[in-house]
């Protein structure tokens, strides 16, 4: 961890190095679309947890943990029905544990985040509990302000549209009859003292809750991450949007290896192909805000639910934008539905705007769609792959170049798309 996520100033200007704190505080925006209506919980329950963690005046690489874990705490969820279902407050454990779990697991996969792994993990597990007892107990402390924050804002939203304030009194006495059961002493003692304040809650009001979080992580030695580390990261967060419906597993992963190949096929250097990749993996980040039944349905979607769906590329964009050395990435992302002929989607970026990246990136989604199976039909074969695209390029949607660099390639394209396994990163050899 000392090595890749090397302490080093915030806002570091080395175009190779990325602010860790910065990228998941952008990605934080992706995980909480999935509460659709119930949006920020992730950085409510950072702010809260923050805020305990300053009153216990834990040692400053603790608190940067503590942060990074509560802002990331349900990167487990993606489904925006068990998203609700985790903010009710008659959830038992049991049922709450899977998410925790698989949250834990994806961070464990990308290193710079490894270590708030375990605090992920811990997040819904009781104080008095034997997994709590057998675990290292600075992590089982760090889980247990998580926890007790999420179940705060469980609370709190339940009486969403009442001011804040008139529920502090019965939110401090829920918590603190829950000592040594639920939460520890040193915990439920630290949100006393720091709840007291009509200020922590006044915070959690969106209008002012980014600018606090944002001081809590200039507070922190922010960690700055390689650029090559991005694609690791990418692909957990590529992961959670895949998970969300069963119909598009692995769909970012194979957009991403796909794009990657046909960007070295059109002669791009490394870097370029590399961002390409990224940009694979994150297009449908904005998808993770569209309700599970939406994305699920067997029938033809209704006006409703397709404005539903056509929102999640400009969503997208927002996202990524927000970090300095992802523009470029957002703008390709953000650009997978525009159409050469000015009639995509949500910008109507007319040809001349749309950069050849983003039109491969286009080119790989529909690819890689068209290769799975949908509710509404069976999984295409290269050759009926490419007669779509060809309409496609036909109807000025797609870039004729692109798609005959598909053609000449098709084999190498189809396994590019459908693989499993390899995770994104594929055919970095040469296709041939
Ligand atoms: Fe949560
Ligand atoms: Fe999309
Ligand atoms: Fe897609």
């Amino acid at each position: 961890m000392r090595t890749e996520g090397e302490t080093r100033p915030a806002a570091s200007s080395d175009p190779e190095r990325i602010d860790l704190n910065e990228v998941v505080l952008a990605l934080s925006d992706a995980l909480d679309l999935v509460g659709s209506h119930v949006v920020q919980h992730g950085k409510r329950v950072a702010f809260m947890a923050a805020s305990c963690g300053r009153s216990l005046a834990l040692e400053e690489s603790e608190r940067s943990d503590l942060l990074l874990a509560a802002v990331l705490h349900d990167c487990g969820v993606s489904s925006t029905r068990l998203h609700a279902r985790l903010l009710e407050a008659d959830l038992a454990f049991e049922e709450a544990r899977g998410h925790a779990e698989a949250g834990a697991e994806l961070l464990r996969r990308f290193e710079p985040l490894s270590r708030v792994a375990a605090i992920v993990g811990l997040h819904h597990t009781p104080w008095d509990s034997g997994e709590r007892r057998a675990a290292d107990p600075r992590v089982a402390l760090l889980a247990n302000l998580v926890f007790l924050a999420d179940r705060v804002d469980a609370l709190l939203q339940a009486r969403r549209g009442s001011d804040p304030l008139l529920a502090t009194d019965e939110l401090r006495r829920w918590v603190f009859v829950r000592t040594g059961s639920l939460f520890s002493e040193e915990a439920v003692g630290a949100f006393l003292a720091t709840s007291a304040a009509e200020a922590f809650w006044l915070t959690l009001e969106t209008h002012h809750l980014e600018r606090a979080l944002r001081d809590e992580m200039r507070l922190e030695q922010s960690r700055s991450v390689p650029a090559s580390a991005l694609e690791d990261l990418a692909l957990v967060f590529a992961e959670i949007v895949d998970a969300k419906s069963r119909f598009t597993a692995a769909h970012s992963v194979g957009v991403a290896r796909l794009a990657a190949l046909l960007g070295r096929l059109a002669g791009f250097d490394p870097r370029t192909s590399s961002h390409l990749r990224v940009a694979g993996l994150l297009h449908d980040l904005g998808k993770l805000r569209v309700p599970d039944e939406v994305l699920d349905k067997e029938a033809p979607l209704d006006e409703g639910e397709f404005a539903k769906i056509e929102r999640h590329a400009f969503e997208t964009f927002q996202i990524l934008r927000r970090v300095e050395p992802l523009r470029e990435i957002a703008t390709w992302a953000g650009y997978h539905h525009e159409g050469l002929s000015g009639k995509g989607y949500p910008f109507h970026r007319r040809a001349e705007e749309i950069p050849l990246p983003a039109r491969l990136l286009a080119i790989a989604d529909i690819f890689q769609a068209l290769a799975q199976r949908r509710p509404y039909r069976g999984p295409l074969g290269p050759e009926a792959i490419l007669d779509h695209l060809r309409r496609f390029v036909e109807a000025g949607k797609l870039d004729p170049r692109g798609v005959e660099l598909v053609a000449a390639n098709l084999a190498a394209c189809y396994r590019a798309a459908t693989l499993d396994g390899d995770a994104g990163r594929g055919e970095r050899t040469s296709p041939a």
